[in-house]
């Protein structure tokens, strides 16, 4: 038997009907934020992700020729492919420009709970602005997103970056082994971290102070042990923050980020129920426009992690019923079928979701049938009751049953669901 390919998920109906559900909640805290959606394509020039994803990111391209010989990668992510697209076609466009995606990216990780090979995102970035409002809004947004899907336990980390990057350049480490640097510092592999450094001349007291810097972690009074201007620009992000309502956040200098282009503030969001991989979002301001051809323009944004989220939410005990449908229309003898056809499409025209048996099961099963699909109603076409132009109307959660006239029968259904 051939299966899916590791790490890779098939959807079935009831778990497509969940995601599509808490997909659209998510859609709808975005426009509400007044950002609007974009597609780009799964498969991008390889370059565009090579630039200026760094080294993890890179380790885990699926990338190929095509073939007409271009070097092709499956998207690890999406905010190259927007910022490319940004380029592009809206360069010119009123700033400040806010836009979002949901799709799948693909990375050639271990797959584990949580970590899969294909895997979808639900991102959102706002282009053309760098102020300590941009950020506020952009964080605020994944705050109201992951309150959406009613996710109780998590926590906000806000750092920045580029507190740790001008540390690493004072301590005299080459502008391009930074990456690497951060790399182990964003998975706080201090054992790999020290010979590195070492290696590079940083003298024993600096790398200290580094480490020490990785570890500021607190309220936003831990602000006043944030060297340089970050300081003060993120107490006036947690300023705006609190404006609008999101106070359940901490300060951590800690937050590296997997990827090489972010800039200036950074932050992720944690959901602890999911042990290992408990990262449910990331992001943070960065400027990409200009390495693809581009003028340099500052963004922010972030991705939430959609299927860890909807783990997160389901260890915490909520459950999604799927919806069913409306009615199961059962003819009761072969001679009525081509009036049950008829009932089953008036039905449909008035948007109620309805089925027919088309395998001409016998009650029993038919009813056992509808209980799988979740129908709310069995519309049971006999010939008896046709005779008087009425079918029987069998409410499946109660057992109750009546006889109803057709030309009533979607009014009835139609009242008894308000
Ligand atoms: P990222 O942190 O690499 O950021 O990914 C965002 C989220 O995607 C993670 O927090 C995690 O929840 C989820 N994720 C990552 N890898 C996997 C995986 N293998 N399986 C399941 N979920 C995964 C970005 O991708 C940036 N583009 C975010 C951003 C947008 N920054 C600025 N704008």
């Amino acid at each position: 038997m051939i299966q899916c390919p590791r790490g890779t998920r098939d959807f079935l109906p009831d778990e497509m009907e969940k995601r599509r559900f808490y997909e659209n909640r998510l859609r709808h805290t975005a426009q509400t934020f007044g950002f609007r959606e974009i597609e780009t394509p799964i498969f991008e020039d390889a370059e565009l992700f090579i630039l200026r994803s760094g080294p993890n990111v890179l380790k885990e391209l699926y990338a190929f020729k095509d073939k007409g010989d271009r070097d092709i990668a499956l998207r690890p992510e999406m905010t190259a492919p927007a910022i490319r697209m940004f380029v592009n076609g809206m360069s010119n466009d009123p700033k400040p420009i806010k836009i979002f995606y949901f799709g799948q990216c693909f990375r050639y990780e271990r797959p584990q709970s949580g970590r899969y090979r294909e895997f979808f995102q639900f991102g959102a970035e706002l282009i053309g602005s760098a102020t300590p409002e941009t950020d506020a809004e952009v964080i605020c947004m994944a705050a109201a997103m992951i309150k959406e899907l009613g996710l109780k336990d998590y926590k906000i980390h806000i750092g920045h970056i580029g507190v740790l990057r001008q540390a690493i350049a004072d301590a005299g480490v080459p502008k391009e082994r930074t990456a690497e640097v951060l790399q182990k510092l964003d998975k706080k592999l201090y054992d790999e971290a020290r010979p590195l450094l070492e290696d590079m001349n940083v003298d024993s007291d600096t790398i200290d102070s580094i480490f020490t810097l990785t570890e500021t972690v607190g309220g936003i009074e831990v602000l006043s042990k944030v060297p340089g201007e970050a300081g003060d620009y993120l107490r006036q992000v947690t300023s705006y923050m609190h404006a609008m309502g999101v106070d359940n956040f901490d300060i951590d200098l800690g937050v590296v980020r997997g990827l090489d282009y972010y800039t200036g503030m950074v932050f992720e969001a944690e959901a602890p129920a999911l042990g290992a991989e408990k990262q449910i979002c990331g992001g943070g301001s960065y400027t990409l426009s200009e390495l693809f051809g581009g003028e340099k323009v500052f963004s922010t944004g972030f991705a939430i992690g959609f299927d860890r989220i909807l783990l997160a939410i389901e260890k915490e005990g909520q459950v999604y019923e799927p919806k069913g449908i409306g009615a199961y229309v059962v003819p009761v003898s072969d001679d009525v079928r081509l009036k049950s056809a008829e009932i089953v499409a008036m039905l449909r025209s008035a948007g109620i979701s309805s089925d027919i048996d088309i395998m001409g099961r016998k009650m029993a099963k038919a009813m056992k049938y509808a209980s799988s699909v979740r129908a709310k109603y069995a519309v049971i076409v006999g010939a008896k009751e046709l005779e008087e132009d009425s079918v029987t109307l069998r409410d499946m959660a109660t057992g109750e049953q009546q006889l109803v006239r057709i030309g009533e029968l979607v009014a009835k259904m139609q009242s008894a669901s308000q």
